[in-house]
Parts: C-alpha cells; structure tokens; sequence
C-alpha cells in the first residue's frame, strides 16, 4: 500500500462520536488507489447478493454478474449442489457464460470452444493437442464459496471469516414473519448513475433526511417525525410509520403500518412495505459512475387488479429513484470540488451514514 492511500486512510477517524465524527473524506470518492483497495478488500472479501435463489433452482440453470469489475458465475450442478465461480475462461479469460441467466448441460466458451462441466472441471479443449506442462486438471474454473438466504444467493470470493447467517444477522430473525419467502419477482430495473457506489449508499442512509426536499410524493406517506434508524452488525434498518397521504397513488401502494428500510453492507438494500419489496443492488463501475439495480417483488403477480397495483408500485419507485439519481450525479460532482472535502452527520438523522463511513473504513484497514 502506498504512502498515500495509508494517509488517505488514516484521515478518517471512525472512532468519534457521532456528534464530533465527519464523513469520510471527499477523494474516497474518486481516487483510483483507493477504489482498487476497496475491490479487494470490500468487494473482494465479504459476502455479496448476486442474484435470486429462483434462478439457480434446476439443474444446470445459472445466473451471471459483474460485480465490481469480477466476472461471477452461479450454477447448480446436476447432482443439485450449489456452485459459484469467477466467470474466467483459464484459456484467454473471456467471460466462459455471457448471458445473466439461463440454462447449460455444459459450459462451452464462445471464444474458442473450450468446455467445462456443471462442477466447472475443464473437459474439452479443441486443438490443444502437443501442448507441454498442461494439465486440465488443474484447470478447471476458480471456484468460489456460495449460500443462499431465503430468496437471495449470496457469493463470497475471499474466504469467510463467518458463515452467510452469521454475517446477516439480525436481518434474516428481524424480518422473520414479513413474507419475504412468499412473495414473487416481478421484474427488474437497470439504472446508470455518474456516481461513486458510495454516493448511492449516503443517500440511502441519510435517515429520511432528504425524503421532505427530494421526495414530495413519498414523503406524504411516512410520518417524518417518528422515523428512526437503528444500527445492528453489518446492517442498518430505518423505520417509519406509514401515515395517509393525500395522493391516491401513493397511499394505495404503501399500505400497512410501516415502511422497513434494510441496508446490508456493502451495497444491498431491502425496502420493504406490506406486500412489497424492492432491492436495490449498487454495482460499482468505476471510481466516478455506479450500476444500481432494482429488483420488484409482490404478494400477487397473477391477477389483473395485482399487476396494476404493481405497476404503480414500480412507477412510484422508479419516480423516487429518479429523483435521488438527480441528487447523487450532483453531489459526485460536489465532492470533486477544490472547496470540499469532509462534511458533518446530523446526530438526529444520520447516524446510518456515520455506521456505513465506520464499517467501511475498518474493512479497508483491516481492523
Ligand atoms: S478464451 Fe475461452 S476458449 Fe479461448
Ligand atoms: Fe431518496
């Protein structure tokens, strides 16, 4: 590490109480050495949401994803164990599975051919006859650990210092009873923000503190006063009691007692209101721009009254999402200028923000 990124390191004391403690500082948010710190020790070496147990449910059915710059590949093999591996052809390293999901009896690169079976064992490789010091055996694809949490498939590329339950607790007991196992995917939105990851997450836990400026549709339905945010292992969870709002629209869609805002580190949120559950997935592409994805969820997909009231769900969603991306390209901008560099938490509102600048700092130094 050089001597730079120890002192960028280090000028950020996670150790201050909330009401002295400022924001990481602004390069975190730009600076290409620590980006490649935070792939190796963040998204590199903790356990991550990559996808939906429903896709990787028969034999030979797989899903892909990038997730800061690693090519992942989940599959279940076809003795119906569970398998994750960096999707890396061990010939000229093209992604061996492009699509994001599917079905394989094999995996066959598209490059040259070369074949690997569902355990990622390297069967076929054309014309490779002649070749000295090369054996297949040892060329099979990198594997990496994978479990599964309810509906959620985790990966982890390091190796876990604690099982999946044990890193999501207490989400997985404090959710215990919503529904989450029972309710159906009903579609997927991909959004590019001009952003760092990080951007995304600040603005997710900021407590409510941007709902009344940024959010007038949403902020009729939740009663600002008795929103809370409480701290718990890698996660935080903002709650808000839901109150009715005097647009139709949004009171017909965010319905029930109150709204739980789930964050799991690093960049996995779970919003959930009755019988809805969005996710919102932040992929990082770079020091400057970010890949969020929302994943909708609902009790009834089926009939015709459902799926309208879903699609203004996702409407409503998609409104609020647009609204932050708004702000989030803005404050990437802010952080860049020569004037700023740290900022302060509100002791009332954002002592989420505070938590994630915590939990990050200490997985990046190692403490
Ligand atoms: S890169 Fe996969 S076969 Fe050549
Ligand atoms: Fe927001």
């Amino acid at each position: 590490m050089s001597e730079r990124l120890i002192k960028l390191l280090n000028s950020f004391d996670p150790t201050l109480p909330l009401s002295t403690a400022h924001t990481i500082p602004s390069a975190w948010y730009f600076d290409s050495e620590l980006y490649a710190l935070e792939c190796e020790k963040v998204f590199g070496n903790t356990w991550l949401y990559v996808g939906r147990v429903e896709q990787v449910k028969e034999p030979g059915s797989f899903l892909t994803i990038e997730v800061a710059g690693e090519p992942i590949l989940v599959i279940r093999d076809e003795t119906g164990t569970l398998r994750a591996f960096h999707n890396a052809c061990r010939h000229k390293a093209a992604q061996v599975i492009n699509e994001p999901c599917g079905h394989a009896s094999k995996l066959r690169c598209r490059y040259h051919g070369w074949t690997y079976d569902l355990q990622g064992r390297l069967r076929g490789t054309p014309e490779f006859n002649g070749v000295e010091n090369f054996n297949k055996d040892e060329q099979g694809l990198p594997s990496i650990a994978v479990d599964t949490w309810g509906p959620f498939v985790f990966v982890h590329q390091g190796t876990p210092i604690q099982s999946l339950a044990a890193f999501l607790d207490p989400f997985p007991r404090m959710t215990e009873g919503s529904g989450i196992d029972t309710l159906h995917f009903a579609g997927r939105r991909d959004y590019v923000l001009e952003c760092n990851w990080k951007v995304f997450v600040d603005n997710y836990q900021d407590g409510g503190y941007h709902v009344n400026t940024v959010h007038p549709g949403l902020a009729g339905a939740l009663d600002y006063s008795k929103y809370r945010t409480d701290l718990h292992g890698m996660n935080t969870v903002q709650i808000s009691p839901i109150k009715p709002s005097n647009d139709p629209t949004v009171n017909k869609v965010r319905t029930g007692t109150h709204a739980y805002y789930w964050w799991i580190f690093p960049n996995l949120m779970v919003n959930l209101y009755q019988g809805v559950m969005d996710i919102n997935l932040t992929l990082p592409l770079g020091p400057n721009r970010c890949r969020v994805l929302f994943d909708f969820y609902f009790t009834d997909i089926e009939s015709d009254e459902a799926r309208r009231f879903n699609e203004q769900s996702i409407a409503l969603a998609h409104q609020v999402q647009l609204e932050d991306i708004g702000v989030c390209d803005e404050v990437q901008r802010g952080l860049k200028s020569r004037s700023y560099d740290t900022g302060r938490f509100s002791v009332k509102r954002e002592a989420g923000g505070y938590y994630f600048h915590q939990l990050l700092a200490r997985t990046l130094r190692g403490d």
